[in-house]
């Protein structure tokens, strides 16, 4: 490795010899983030289908081809529930579905809904907490989000992309500079759920990468800084 990528991966060794240097933030970031005043929509985890792991991990593919239509409101809840359900609370922590770096859920969910039976099409926040979704921005956001993704039409043709935000100080306050590879860590083995999660339903998943940073961040109202977007996934019927 050379460059950045090197630097990065140097900079954020453990070693014997060589303490890790780096900064920790002054404040640690809440454990849950809300939006108090927003418009909510309450989900709950409907029951789980019977469903056959092994053949979800078999069939699991990247799939890009998405139809318009729409998903539903279960199906939906379902995946969120997949991606960071909380499933066991255990002297402070809140254990979800997806394991983290510390117990400390740095990844953040948002949804750009285009088409959910019984949910206006927006932006969301999900609270974990509630088990609610926060709206954000009314409103078809289809276009952005695909442009926003170098237009890739996943994003405008499926029923939802879901946004994975870092907010870094949720991790970065106990394991500094090191944390950015455990946030990343996080948020594959979140998305890696909603890709089995949607196998599973019988839906397409495709996890995304190749975003304009600065134009997600805007589209979700996220400063770059504190909390940034750091994986997306469009999901529908294919
Ligand atoms: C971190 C990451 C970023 C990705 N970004 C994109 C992307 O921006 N666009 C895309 O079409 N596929 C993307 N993919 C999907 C990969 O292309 C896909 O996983 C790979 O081709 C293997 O195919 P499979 O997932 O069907 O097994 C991404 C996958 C990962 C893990």
């Amino acid at each position: 490795m050379t460059g950045l990528s090197d630097q990065f991966h140097q900079g954020t060794v453990y070693s014997r010899v060589r303490p890790l240097a780096g900064s920790r933030p002054e404040r640690q970031a809440d454990p849950f983030k809300e939006y108090p005043g927003s418009k909510k929509v309450k989900l709950e985890t409907p029951a789980f289908p019977a469903g056959s792991l092994w053949g979800s991990l078999n069939n699991r593919r990247s799939r890009r081809e998405l139809k318009t239509e729409p998903i539903s409101r279960d199906q939906l809840s379902l995946l969120l529930w997949a991606c960071q359900g909380v499933t066991e609370k255990i002297s402070g922590f809140q254990l979800r579905t997806a394991p983290s770096a510390g117990a400390l859920y740095p990844i953040e969910t948002y949804l750009v809904i285009n088409r959910v039976e019984g949910i206006d099409p927006g932006i969301y926040h999900w609270n974990i907490r509630e088990q609610s979704l926060e709206l954000l921005t009314p409103g078809d956001c289809s276009l952005k989000i695909e442009t926003s993704a170098l237009n890739q039409d996943m994003c405008r043709n499926g029923a939802a992309v879901f946004a994975f935000s870092a907010l870094f100080s949720r991790s970065t306050f106990k394991y500094s500079d090191r944390a950015l590879r455990y946030i990343y860590m996080d948020a594959g083995h979140i998305c890696q759920n909603l890709y089995l999660a949607c196998e599973d339903l019988g839906l397409g998943c495709c996890g995304i990468g190749a975003f304009f940073d600065d134009e997600v961040d805007a589209l979700l109202g996220l400063d770059s800084k504190t909390e940034a977007a750091v994986y997306l996934a469009a999901v529908g019927k294919y």
